[in-house]
C-alpha cells in the first residue's frame, strides 16, 4: 500500500506534484468545482491507473485539463463555436467537447472521436498545470459511486493508500462538477449541467439544448450522449426521497415522512433550506442553504450526502428547487442521488 501524503500547496509541494505527474503517477488537486485525480493525459499507462484507483468503468471518458490554449495545438481541432465560449468562460467551470487527434490516447476518451477539455480557474490547479507543463487528464477524485470530493478530507477518505499525494486547497467554491457542453454533434447540448448555466451559454452561442437524461432516468435502450449518464453516481447508502409541492405543504410533508420512517425503526433525516431548519428542528435537518441561492446548495450538496452516509441514515427526505440557472445542476445531482424517486407533498398530507 502507498503512503498518501496530504500537503499544503506551497512551491515545494507543487514541484513534488509536478514530478509525480511527469513520471506517470497520480496527484489529487483542488479545482474550483471539485477535487480532481490527475495524470499525464498523454501517458496511456498513467491514465489507465486513474481508472484502477477510482474503480471507474473503462468506457467512461476523462476530461483533459489545460493551463493555456497553446496546449491544444496538435491535440484537438477547434469547433467553430469553441472560440467565443473559451473567451467568455475560460478559465472556469465549463468543459467543451472537441474533435481529437491521435495524440490523445484511447484510454482518455474511451475510444470516442471527441475529447472533453477544460481550463480550470482554481489558483492551485492553474499553478500545477503550469509547473508540470502537461495536459492533465482528471476525473473527480472520488471512488466510483461516491459523491465527488469537495475537500481534501473527502479525497483522503476515498483514496488513502491508493495515490501518493493530495494537494490540500481547502473547500471547493462551486462544489459541483463543471458544465459539460457538446458543440460537435448538431445543436449545442449540455450533457452535464454545472455552474456555467444554460442561460449564460445561450448569451454567447444562442439556443442550447439540455440532454434528456439530466432530469430523469435514461429510458430503456436510450442512447446516452455522455457515458457518465449511464451510471448511478453520487448515490448514498440510504434512500433519498424528493418532496415536491407548495412551500408550507412540503415542510409539513417532510415532518410526517420523517416521523413515519422513524416509527418504522429507520434512521431518518431531512435535507431542507435554511429558512425551514427551525420548523424542522425535530427532524435532524441538514441545511442545504437558502431557498433563493442555488449556489449554496451546489456548494454543500456533496458534503451533505457524505455526512448522511457517515451518520448511517437510511431514509432521507429532501426539498427541491426549480431546475433553473445553477438549480438545474443541483437538481441533476440530487435527482440522480435519489434515483429520481419523488413524492408530491399534497398526497403525503392526504394520506395523513
Ligand atoms: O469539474 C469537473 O469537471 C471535474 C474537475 C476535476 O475538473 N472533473 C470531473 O470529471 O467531473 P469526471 O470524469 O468525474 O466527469 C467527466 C464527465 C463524465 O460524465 C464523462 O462521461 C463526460 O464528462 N465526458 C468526458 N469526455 C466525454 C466525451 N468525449 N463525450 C461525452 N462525454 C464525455
Ligand atoms: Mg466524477
Amino acid at each position: 500500500m502507498l503512503q498518501t501524503q496530504v500537503l499544503r500547496p506551497d512551491a515545494d509541494a507543487l514541484q513534488a506534484a509536478a514530478q509525480i505527474l511527469r513520471t506517470g503517477g497520480l496527484v489529487a488537486f483542488p479545482t474550483e468545482t471539485v477535487y480532481g485525480l490527475g495524470a499525464n493525459a498523454l501517458d496511456r499507462d498513467a491514465v489507465l491507473s486513474i481508472f484502477a484507483a477510482k474503480g471507474r468503468p473503462a468506457d467512461n471518458p476523462l476530461i483533459v485539463h489545460i493551463h493555456d490554449e497553446a496546449q491544444l495545438e496538435g491535440l484537438v481541432e477547434l469547433p467553430p463555436l469553441a472560440r467565443p465560449l473559451m473567451r467568455r468562460f475560460w478559465p472556469g467551470p465549463l468543459t467543451i467537447l472537441m474533435p481529437r487527434t491521435d495524440r490523445i490516447p484511447d484510454a482518455v476518451t474511451a475510444g470516442l472521436e471527441t475529447v472533453a477539455i477544460r481550463m480550470p480557474s482554481h489558483p492551485v490547479a492553474r499553478r500545477l498545470l503550469q509547473v508540470c507543463e502537461l495536459p492533465v487528464a482528471a476525473p473527480s477524485a472520488n471512488r466510483s459511486g461516491k459523491p465527488s470530493p469537495t475537500t481534501a478530507a473527502h479525497v483522503l477518505e476515498d483514496m488513502d493508500g491508493r495515490i501518493p499525494l493530495i494537494l490540500d486547497g481547502g473547500s471547493c467554491e462551486v462544489g459541483l462538477e463543471s458544465t459539460v457542453l457538446d458543440i460537435c454533434h448538431g445543436a449545442p447540448c449540455i450533457l452535464r449541467p454545472g455552474y456555467v448555466t444554460r442561460e449564460e451559454l445561450a448569451e454567447v452561442i444562442g439556443p442550447v439544448e439540455v440532454a434528456g437524461s439530466v432530469l430523469r432516468p435514461l429510458a430503456k435502450g436510450e442512447f446516452a450522449r455522455s457515458p457518465g449518464m449511464r451510471y448511478r453516481h453520487y448515490a448514498p447508502e440510504g434512500q433519498i426521497t424528493l418532496v415536491t409541492g407548495a412551500e408550507a405543504d412540503v415542510v409539513e410533508a417532510l415532518r410526517r415522512l420523517h416521523r413515519a420512517a422513524c416509527a418504522e425503526g429507520r434512521r431518518s433525516c431531512v435535507m431542507c433550506f435554511t429558512e425551514h431548519c427551525a420548523a424542522l428542528r425535530d427532524c435532524l435537518p441538514h441545511d442545504i442553504g437558502s431557498r433563493d441561492k442555488p449556489e449554496e446548495a451546489a456548494r454543500r450538496l456533496f458534503d451533505t450526502l457524505r455526512t448522511v452516509d457517515d451518520e448511517g441514515m437510511d431514509a432521507i427526505f429532501s426539498e427541491v428547487m426549480p431546475p433553473e440557472g445553477v438549480g438545474l445542476a443541483v437538481m441533476n445531482r440530487l435527482g440522480r442521488a435519489a434515483a429520481f424517486r419523488t413524492v408530491d407533498a399534497r398526497i403525503v398530507l392526504q394520506d395523513g
